[in-house]
């Protein structure tokens, strides 16, 4: 629906199986795998796509974050780590390295960016 609908394709399709993360979406402000999310579960709640993140010109700070640290390569998989982190920092805005590294693998990266990444994430909460 989001990207052949509604023709926001940010949000990825991975393993379309709840396994890489490419798919991330918020929902009511916490990350859901959108290929395992059925529409009528989230009928009338707010979703967040990576489209949504910006305000006009103005990028996310995570979004810069990963900008700054390049912390990408195909970036396939950029978009679900940018709304991961993004759920992980509303809910500890100051987390440590091991709980950014926890937070954060449940998204797979094929490039196998996760140093940059990681420091990605740590430039966001400024630890
Ligand atoms: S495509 Fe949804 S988790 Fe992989
Ligand atoms: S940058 Fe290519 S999959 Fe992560």
């Amino acid at each position: 629906v989001l990207r052949e609908d509604l023709h926001l394709t940010g949000a990825k399709f991975g393993c379309g199986e709840g396994q890489c993360g490419a798919c991330s979406v918020l929902v009511e402000g916490k990350r859901v795998f959108s290929c395992r999310t059925a529409i009528q579960s989230v009928a009338g709640k707010s979703i967040t796509t990576i489209e949504g993140l910006a305000q006009g010109e103005q990028l996310h700070p995570v979004q810069s974050a990963f900008l700054e640290e390049g912390a990408y390569q195909c970036g396939y998989c950029t978009a679900g780590m940018i709304i991961n982190a993004v759920a992980l920092l509303r809910e500890n805005p100051r987390p440590t390295q091991e709980q950014i590294a926890t937070g954060m693998n449940k998204n797979m990266c094929r490039c196998c960016s996760y140093i940059k990444i990681l420091n990605a994430v740590k430039r966001a909460a400024g630890v």
